[in-house]
């Protein structure tokens, strides 16, 4: 099924809950919430307690990409906060399956996720023991950067291995996702999509959703 989750990396900070109202009426499925240790990535965003005090605005899912250099000493926190996905990384410090089984025992669903560098076979193992996978299409640590078009080879390889083994499970792309784009990841094997600048730049919100579904389904 296709998924629109803006990034509200791309909002106005000083409206944050605002800004979420604003995306929930536009029509977004889901709520991409950026966390950045400076660490991991070389900037800071926000933490639990910015997504706790958010959490009251909608009943959208909260999906949390993780930028974190030790994700699993934090899942607790974010659990409490109301995340819904908490997405991590491979290339970070945590050891999977214990973030994974950190992650479900708090009821939420799990995803792995890698940066364009990382061959998608080191996803491999981890094929039906995760809710997701995110496929960075950019650098992880800021919005608005230009999509990357050879990462599209591993959303494909990766749809086809996950078909092979019978799994439908949710591939999500991150990073410069725009109009054009979009039809791109589609056609690799994503299905859900993380935008910020394309929606947040459009005048009109909804109509920008709806546009960006639609391209994705045109395919
Ligand atoms: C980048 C973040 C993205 C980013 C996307 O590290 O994970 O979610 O905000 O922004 P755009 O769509 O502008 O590339
Ligand atoms: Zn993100």
């Amino acid at each position: 099924m296709i998924k629109i989750a803006p990034s509200m990396l791309s909002c106005d900070f000083s409206r944050f809950g605002e800004e979420i109202v604003r995306m929930d009426k536009a029509g977004a499925d889901m709520i991409h919430l950026d966390v950045m240790d400076g660490h991991f990535v070389p900037n800071i965003s926000f933490g639990a307690p910015v997504i706790s005090s958010l959490r009251p605005y909608t009943k959208k899912p909260f999906d949390v990409h993780l930028m974190l250099s030790n994700p699993l000493d934090y899942i607790e926190d974010f659990a409490k906060a109301g995340a819904d996905i908490l997405t991590f990384n491979l290339e970070a410090n945590s050891p999977v399956y214990e973030t994974v089984a950190a992650i479900r025992s708090y009821g939420l669903s799990p995803a792995l996720c890698v940066k364009p560098g990382t061959p998608v076979d080191t996803l491999f193992p981890y094929l039906g023991e995760v809710d997701m996978f995110l496929i960075m299409t950019v650098e992880p640590g800021f919005g608005g950067q230009s999509f990357m078009p050879e990462t599209l080879q591993k959303v494909s390889d990766l749809r086809a291995q996950l078909e092979r083994l019978g799994l439908d499970t949710d591939i999500e792309v991150d990073g410069g996702i725009s109009f054009d784009t979009i039809s791109q990841a589609s056609a690799a094997g994503a299905n859900i999509f993380v935008s910020g600048s394309a929606i947040f730049k459009a005048s009109d919100a909804g109509k920008a959703i709806d546009d960006l579904r639609k391209a994705a389904a045109d395919i």
